[in-house]
């Protein structure tokens, strides 16, 4: 099972769920979690985080929405692999091994190398990050992060001259994930972005949300974050970061090449096929609110697709 930090805080300590989903206790939350971390005795597979949660920094990426309940968070969730009904994955995925666990960066690289969750950790200091996520599907949410920046990963293996992609490889393992015997999805699932947008200081690669170990069914232990796009961008569970220099098509655009575009920027004025995409739902939320371009990540964003039809690399 996922150990939280919460678990190794003395009872007394304990600030309730309610309070920690309001922004600022959630930071006092935080910190506070730090400190217990640092002394309680630890789960086995728990190092990791806890180690980290000492140098928690805030990030001035970070919205000041609310965020959305953890309750919604962490069982409203698509991870196909484990089930393609919302409640499955935080169902099926708590037998998930997440420790040890590995990530690999090859292809064009000059320094190809496999990192586990320590060595990735040393890499940055771990920040928080309150992101707006919206879903292709029509809903959103506000999530509170834990993460690195995807740049301080990629610069390790410092990239050759003609990577100009990066493709996102999920674990695939049948035993595990039983629903990956079914067709549903093209396996592993496979993610894409350009290389400037993986280098641009809001890609995240999450480890936790709310103060804790990443969930399992939200893609433990590691996933991408890119909140300018849709939420399927955020491939979970990953193994394998691969330089390539031609754009790699991804599990979505070889499910439905006219629905999900490599792109998948987040954008009002282009439909799915199938529906709109000019409002959406925020989980917890009764009225419908209009979406914003790039998630309301323009200011950051745009400039990576000056000059791009973004009708046409939807
Ligand atoms: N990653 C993997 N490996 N498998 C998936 O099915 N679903 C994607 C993305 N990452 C998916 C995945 C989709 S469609 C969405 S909307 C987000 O994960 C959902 O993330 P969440 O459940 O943490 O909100």
């Amino acid at each position: 099972m996922n150990t939280r930090i919460a678990d190794r805080i003395p009872a007394t300590e304990i600030t309730p769920r309610p309070l920690y989903e309001s922004r600022r206790d959630f930071l006092r939350v935080a910190s506070l979690g730090c400190i217990a971390a640092g002394i309680g005795a630890l789960a086995p597979g728990a190092a990791w985080a806890a180690q980290k949660f000492a140098n928690l920094a805030h990030s001035p990426y970070s919205t000041d929405e609310k965020p959305t309940p953890y309750k919604d968070v962490t069982t409203y969730n698509n991870f196909y692999e484990f089930g393609t009904d919302k409640r499955d994955p935080a169902h099926n995925a708590q037998a998930l091994r997440v420790q040890p666990w590995t990530v690999t960066l090859d292809g064009l690289v000059a320094r190809p190398r496999t990192l586990d969750l320590d060595a990735l950790l040393r890499l940055a200091p771990l920040e928080e990050r309150i992101y707006r996520m919206r879903c292709v599907e029509g809903w959103s949410m506000v999530v509170p992060w834990l993460g690195i920046p995807l740049a301080a990963l990629l610069k390790q293996v410092e990239p050759l001259g003609n990577a100009k992609y990066i493709e996102f490889q999920s674990l695939h393992d049948t035993a595990q994930m039983p629903e990956t015997r079914s067709r549903v999805l093209d396996w592993p699932y496979t993610e894409g972005l350009r290389l400037d947008e993986a280098m641009h200081p809001l890609s995240l690669i999450a480890l936790g949300l709310y103060g804790e170990q990443l969930p399992r069914q939200n893609g433990a232990p590691l996933r991408l974050v890119v909140p300018w796009k849709y939420g399927f961008k955020g491939a979970k569970s990953i193994v394998r970061i691969r330089f390539v220099e031609r754009q790699p098509d991804t599990s979505w655009m070889r499910a439905g090449p006219s629905e999900y575009g490599f792109y998948s920027n987040v954008n009002p004025s282009v439909d799915h096929p199938r529906w709109s995409q000019a409002t959406e739902r925020r989980l917890g939320e009764f009225l419908k609110r209009k979406t914003l371009m790039f998630n309301g990540y323009g200011e950051q964003v745009a400039g990576l697709y000056t000059g791009m039809d973004l009708r046409r690399n939807f």
